[in-house]
């Protein structure tokens, strides 16, 4: 038997990078799609085929280097989608230009893999809702047993062997016969060998694991996914965004749920991700002291208002009750209730997260812009932001700007304070 057994190679990463490299092959012309542009950059669910097809990647709990062969009038774009994908692991992503046939495209992936890499995975842009956890098998997989593996599933369908003329010769049996997916994963130098044979014969196989089966070496299965399936058809890239816009079906199929792991789709789903906007307006007043966005401001002009008159603390409040559909803060709190006569932005803010919490929402981020010539902002934006962050317990940026002495804030009258927010729920 001519496998090669490193018990270990699969999990390390060595001073050459790391050890396990992912080819993910999309320089496809999808012509069975019939998009009129290559397959991976179809749009599905709001993102494309690629960015769906790379997600799972940049979620394996080991670092792998990524070689994306994509076709020669789409390297920008691949690059952009792919560091997307990546984020700040982009360093571990390398666009290459495919070939004629899929074969040759893995070929060229083969060529751009870093020196460390002991190990290579080989997976179809087009199998774009492939759950981690299948990378995750085939790794373990590999690093287990030095062989080939391959995902797969037991065949459904009865299997007739017919002849020329579609004349029925005999039924096959099923039990012994499994459908494969990608990603199958191969001792790197094996299949690099493999390849080049296969090349120099004009051998052509339609998946990889038959040319590495061809040169002798010895491929085991692992379980593969529903979910793995491979988007060939308009049918099948309709099921894809269906799928991808009902998580709890996506999930099901990708056996997402005992994983712990997130949501594949990159696509926020429908009702999980909402935004808020809020807007308040305050006079200043006669005497007082000044407490806006959070803080209080010794010898500045005070805001009138039956509570503190912190505009910005309102806005957020009220982008945040937005947000969750909570109403705003007059429905919430009555805003001639006596016992908030004075009271400060923090109390708003506090009992407003405290709902969003109870209606399962966590806050995402707010945004707020103050408008008005006084107080002179910028000295004290950090502290401020810290502050209302601690309240809302998340990241709150303010931007603060006069409006060129026009209107009531020019004149100053008065401040305006707009803010949005991002809230998910949990
Ligand atoms: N592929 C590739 N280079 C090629 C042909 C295919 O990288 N010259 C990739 C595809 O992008 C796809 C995977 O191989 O991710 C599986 O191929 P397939 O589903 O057949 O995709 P297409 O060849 O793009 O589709 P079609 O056969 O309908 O044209
Ligand atoms: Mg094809």
């Amino acid at each position: 038997m001519a496998a090669i057994y490193e018990p270990s190679a699969a999990a390390e990463t060595s001073l050459d990078g790391p050890a396990v490299g992912v080819i993910v092959v999309a320089a496809g012309s999808g012509t069975r799609l019939g998009a009129g542009i290559p397959k991976a950059f179809v749009s599905l669910a709001g993102s494309t085929v690629l960015e769906h097809a790379l997600a799972p990647v940049f979620r394996l709990r080991e670092p792998v280097q990524l070689v994306l062969v994509v076709p020669a009038d789409r390297v920008g774009e691949a690059e952009t989608i792919g560091r997307r994908a990546a984020g700040r692991a982009s360093d571990h992503l390398r666009v290459v230009v495919g070939g004629g046939t899929r074969q040759e495209s893995v070929l060229n992936g083969l060529a751009a893999l870093w020196p460390g890499v002991r190990t290579v995975l080989v997976h179809d842009a087009a199998r774009a809702l492939t759950p981690t956890a299948q990378f995750e098998r085939v790794i373990e997989a590999a690093a287990r047993t030095g062989w080939g593996v391959v995902p797969a599933l037991p065949v459904t369908d009865t299997i007739k062997q017919v002849d020329a003329s579609a004349v029925v010769e005999r039924t096959i049996d099923r039990a012994e016969l499994r459908a494969v997916q990608t990603p199958q994963a191969f001792p790197r130098d094996a299949l690099v060998a493999a390849f080049r044979v296969a090349a120099e014969r004009l051998a052509a196989a339609t998946d990889d694991a038959a040319l590495y089966a061809d040169a002798g070496h010895p491929v085991v299965t692992v379980e593969g996914s529903e979910a793995a399936f491979k988007i060939t058809t308009p049918w099948d890239a309709q099921r894809a965004e269906r799928l991808l816009t009902a998580p709890a079906a996506a999930d099901a199929l990708a056996d997402r749920a005992d994983t712990g792991l997130p949501s594949s789709s990159p696509t926020p789903q429908p009702g999980r991700i909402r935004t808020g906007i809020g807007i308040d307006v305050h006079a200043f007043a006669e005497a007082g002291e000044l407490h806006l966005a959070g803080l209080s401001w010794p010898g500045e002009r005070a805001l009138a208002g039956h509570s503190d008159g912190d505009a910005v603390a309102h806005a957020i409040v009220d982008a945040l009750l937005s947000a969750a559909g909570l109403g705003d803060i007059g429905s919430m709190f009555g805003t001639d209730d006596p016992r908030f006569a004075g009271a400060r932005g923090s109390v708003f803010l506090e009992a407003a997260v405290e709902r969003l919490r109870a209606a399962g929402y966590e806050v995402v981020n707010v945004a707020v812009q103050l408008v008005g010539n006084r107080p002179r902002f910028a000295p004290r934006r950090l502290e401020a932001e810290s502050v209302l962050g601690a309240l809302v317990g998340g990241p709150v940026s303010i931007a603060a700007t006069t409006t060129d002495s026009l209107g009531f804030t020019g004149r100053g009258e008065g401040v305006t304070a707009v803010a949005t927010a991002l809230i998910e729920r949990r």
